[in-house]
């Protein structure tokens, strides 16, 4: 058991249970929404499209399918928004009382206004504050822990945290290495206080801004503004070096995922499910290994909705939700460009 010492005057040391007796506010997930659009792109379509096929797709990426979001007009806040509503539904709460709405994504409805604003709006959190976080694949993560300092401080009650990305708005349907693993989609949760020992308990997050060359977008941002000419050599779309991403993912979600069981004592037989960003089921599987679980306590959705990249980990929770219960011990893991990665430890709270 963990216990905070503090040594005051006269000698006299005073020791407190920590968490549990201090009755530590901690950030609990008390909802979660979810939506993907209807449009199914099979592996067979994307045959039709680039020189691949369905068993090179399964068996390096475990991806069988992907949902496409076809409707004109509409970007990443219309499926933010179904995933935001779903959430008020499911929780029975007012969305006016929502303090704040965080959308985790690299597919912004446009490139200066906060989709999180329209997404609250959307929503009719009229009295909340919406702001968005950009860490590609790693999004969720740092959003959740953005969320849940703000409960943590006290400074609000009420927070959504949404993951959500139309990826198909740049991916390059023309380039085999990346059209087949991404997808659109996403979900989010509802943060609530918990002074049950509930909720985000434990973190590890980091950046390595040395390996944005090998996952980028390279036009469109202040240093290489859109011109025709980069329109013609497609620099508005996804680039990946798949080799180099894929040691890296694989390394650092392994490694934060093992420290953080390490950090909280936490053994394979203690861990209830690991949720790991979906974006390739070997990473899955070498996470899963380094961790020493149990296939049946990895949460996957990988083969039908592929990489959505901010929607992956909100998604999982969306998809195993019957199948959680209170006081499961979570760890989530990610890697994504920038390079972002992490871990966190969560219990679930319902
Ligand atoms: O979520 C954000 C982070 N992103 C990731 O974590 C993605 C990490 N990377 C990956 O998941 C994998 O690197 C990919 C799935 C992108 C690629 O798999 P790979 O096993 O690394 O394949 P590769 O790029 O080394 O290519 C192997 C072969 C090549 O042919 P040769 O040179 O051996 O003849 C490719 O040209 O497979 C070929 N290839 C394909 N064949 C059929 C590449 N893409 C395809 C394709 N269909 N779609």
């Amino acid at each position: 058991m963990l216990y905070n010492v503090f040594y005051v005057k006269y000698k006299q040391t005073i020791i407190i249970k920590s968490k549990e007796v201090m009755g530590k506010i901690t950030a609990a997930i008390t909802a979660v929404g979810g939506y993907v659009p209807e449009y199914v792109l099979t592996n067979a379509e994307l045959e039709t499209m680039v020189e691949t096929n369905d068993e090179w797709i399964v068996s390096r990426t475990g991806i069988k399918e992907r949902r496409i979001l076809k409707k004109e007009g509409e970007g990443t806040s219309y499926i933010a928004i179904k995933a935001g509503k779903e959430i008020i539904k499911k929780s029975g709460i007012d969305p006016k009382d929502i303090d704040l709405v965080i959308v985790t994504t690299i597919t912004p409805d446009l490139m200066v206004a906060s989709t999180a604003a329209y997404v609250a709006t959307g929503i009719g959190a009229t009295n909340a504050f919406g702001y968005d976080v950009s860490a590609a694949c790693s999004g969720f993560l740092y959003g959740l822990s953005t969320g849940a300092a703000f409960i943590e401080a006290g400074r609000y009650k009420k927070v959504l945290v949404i993951g959500a990305d139309k990826m198909s708005s740049i991916i390059d349907y023309t380039d085999r290495n990346t059209c087949i693993i991404f997808g659109d989609g996403g979900a989010g949760v509802l943060l609530e206080p918990n002074d049950e020992g509930l909720g985000l308990l434990d973190e590890h997050l980091r950046s390595d801004g040395a390996g944005r060359d090998f996952l980028r977008i390279e036009a469109g941002g202040s240093i290489m503004p859109i011109t025709h000419e980069t329109l013609d050599a497609g620099k508005q779309y996804v680039y990946q070096d798949g080799k180099t991403v894929f040691k890296h993912a694989v390394k650092n979600m392994a490694d934060s995922a093992e420290l953080i069981m390490k950090r909280n004592n936490l053994s394979a037989e203690d861990v209830a499910w690991l949720a790991p960003h979906q974006a390739n089921k070997r990473i899955i599987d070498a996470t899963r290994s380094r961790a020493g679980l149990d296939n049946d306590k990895v949460m996957i959705n990988i083969h039908k909705f592929g990489n959505t990249t901010n929607g992956t980990i909100p998604l999982l929770f969306w998809d195993y939700e019957d199948k959680l219960k209170k006081g499961d011990n979570i760890v989530i893991a990610a890697f994504g460009g920038g390079f972002t990665w992490g871990a966190q430890y969560l219990k679930w709270a319902y």
